[in-house]
């Protein structure tokens, strides 16, 4: 159990990726901070089923007034925070067209949740993981940022601005012994991922391309992104900080 005991806020924890992230810590003994806009309740119960420890937040990543009350949540219930995943984001109904064709409220819209909201977690979070003499931050960002990606150049944007947050983060942190590290996901088949191309030929046509490209030949599940996060919030990546973890099946089109 690489998580005993510790307190871990995974954000976007509603479904997904988030969900596979907080049933896996749970299991690895986490006590998880299940938090989301969207409602977290099945997450939980999930954990709970399988005899673990989880709380429920509703946050929007967004409002740093929540975002504080989510790590004050997080320590009244357990006591502390020693980790966060940053994994909430917009992703799910994207709409597929190039960066000129994309609306300055669109591309605001996105930026302010992926890149700005995972600024705000990663400067509420801090003072507690301070607290502790150490923890660790793990941001996911997105392998579309190494694709050269035709299409969503506002969500590709965010997760380069992700990635180098992260790097400017561990700078600061490192002082108190905390890593802040991130992981760039390739195309994973999370519902989100389903419904991002609109429709079945299209939904296929990225699917195989996605399939062709890797090295590993055949479709990424939830659960190939699980070790990489866990490996960088345990203790076993106890002296990395400031890196990407890239999971993506060796895609040799970049
Ligand atoms: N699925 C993939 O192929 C893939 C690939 C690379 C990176 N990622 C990244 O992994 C993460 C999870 O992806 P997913 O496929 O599970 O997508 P998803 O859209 O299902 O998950 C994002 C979650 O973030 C939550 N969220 C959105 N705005 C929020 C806000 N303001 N405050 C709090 N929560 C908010 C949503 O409710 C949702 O539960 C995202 O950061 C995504 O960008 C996904």
């Amino acid at each position: 159990m690489i998580l005993k005991d510790k307190v871990v806020i995974v954000t976007g924890a509603a479904g997904g990726l988030g969900r596979e992230f907080s049933l896996r810590f749970a299991k690895e003994g986490g006590k998880i901070i299940a938090a989301d806009i969207a409602d977290t309740s099945e997450t939980a119960r999930l954990i709970h089923e399988a005899g673990g420890e989880a709380a429920c937040v509703k946050v929007d990543i967004t409002d740093f007034a929540s975002v504080e009350s989510m790590c004050k949540t997080a320590e009244d219930a357990y006591g502390g925070i020693d980790g966060i995943v940053n994994n909430a984001a917009i992703y799910a109904g994207l709409t597929m067209e190039p960066f000129h064709q994309i609306t300055e409220r669109e591309w605001d819209r996105v930026m302010t949740v992926n890149a700005k909201g995972t600024w705000l977690c990663c400067k509420a979070v801090y003072p507690y993981l301070a607290k502790r003499d150490g923890g660790s931050i793990v941001n996911i960002a997105s392998a579309s940022i190494l694709e050269g990606n035709p299409f969503f150049a506002h969500y590709t944007a965010s997760k380069g601005a992700v990635w180098a947050l992260t790097r400017s983060v561990a700078r600061v942190v490192g002082e108190q012994g905390i890593r802040c590290n991130s992981i760039t996901p390739g195309y994973t088949m999370t519902d989100a991922s389903r419904g991002l191309a609109g429709d079945p030929e299209s939904f296929q046509k990225n699917y195989d391309y996605s399939i062709q490209t890797r090295s590993i030949h055949r479709a990424m599940e939830p659960n190939d992104v699980v070790g990489g996060v866990l490996f960088l919030l345990s203790d076993e990546s106890v002296f990395m900080t400031g890196q990407n973890l890239n999971i993506d099946g060796g895609c040799i089109n970049y």
